[in-house]
């Protein structure tokens, strides 16, 4: 937990210097408490961003419990790695190697959706951002982290989407809106989904104990109630002889 926290805290130091800049952050609309949701979302992560990002501080075994799912379920069809169940989701990846393929070490995501101005909406965002462009490496770049060096590993999924500019006033230009020049496996709804899946995900990873908080909050309310009616009766019956 304090090793969770510490890290969240060097997570949030470098915020100030890199604010979400002037994109408009999306509603992502994640719903931590729909199970279905983040089962899909953990589903579309294993299999399309564990091979660069790692979740340091989530086990498998805990993923399963708080999911819903079976060790069985999650050794087949969410692990892809040489982790045991009991093991955190570190990745083979080593941080040079990453910095010589993409020019920067994917980072791991385990607080991500909390570190980020935005949260979840951010995540979101960033996911349908990816457009087209030439002049980058990987052929891609993203209005929400600008000149990021992750490729659009969902494309084929979203499709392909390029940019339209409109002039500022000075004469240079900005991205006003997105185009779907390809069309993807997916239409744009069930994309939509998809990124608000994996952003709800990476909500959960952010901080598990959310899960248990609201159901036990649900409680308090409960307790809270029934202790108000409690002490209602027990004035009632103490005033009853006072005139
Ligand atoms: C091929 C490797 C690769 C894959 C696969 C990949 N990413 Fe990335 N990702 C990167 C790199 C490299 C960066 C660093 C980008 C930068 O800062 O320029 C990054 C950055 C990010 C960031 C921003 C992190 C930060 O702290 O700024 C998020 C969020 C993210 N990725 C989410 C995802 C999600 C979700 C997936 C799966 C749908 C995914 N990535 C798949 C390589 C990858």
């Amino acid at each position: 937990m304090t090793k969770r926290l510490l890290a969240l805290l060097f997570a949030l130091l470098p915020l100030a210097a890199s604010a979400a800049g002037d994109v408009k952050l999306q509603a992502s609309n994640v719903n931590i408490g729909d199970r279905a949701s983040l089962q899909r979302g953990a589903a579309l992560y294993m299999n399309y961003c564990a091979g660069c990002h790692s979740l340091e501080f989530q086990r498998f075994s805990r993923m399963a419990e708080d999911l819903g799912l079976t060790e069985e379920q999650v050794m087949t069809w969410l692990n892809f790695t040489e982790r045991k169940f009991g093991e955190t989701m570190t990745i083979a990846m080593d941080k040079g190697d990453g910095e010589a393929w993409f020019g920067k070490a994917p980072p791991d995501l385990s607080l991500v959706a909390r570190a980020k101005l935005g949260g979840p909406d951010w995540v979101y965002t960033f996911l349908k951002s990816f457009y087209v462009d030439e002049t980058r490496p990987a052929g891609w770049n993203n209005t929400v982290l600008a000149n990021a060096s992750m490729p659009n590993v969902l494309w084929e999924l979203q499709g392909i989407q390029r940019a339209v500019y409109g002039q500022n006033k000075d004469g240079s230009s900005h991205v006003e809106r997105f185009e779907l020049t390809t069309a993807g496996r997916m239409t744009p709804q069930q994309f939509d989904q998809a990124a608000r899946d994996i952003s709800a995900f990476l909500a959960y990873v952010a901080e598990p104990a959310a899960l248990k908080r609201q159901s036990l909050g649900v409680w308090v309310l409960l307790f809270l109630s029934l202790f108000t009616f409690l002490a209602w009766l027990l004035k009632t019956e103490y005033w009853r002889d006072v005139h």
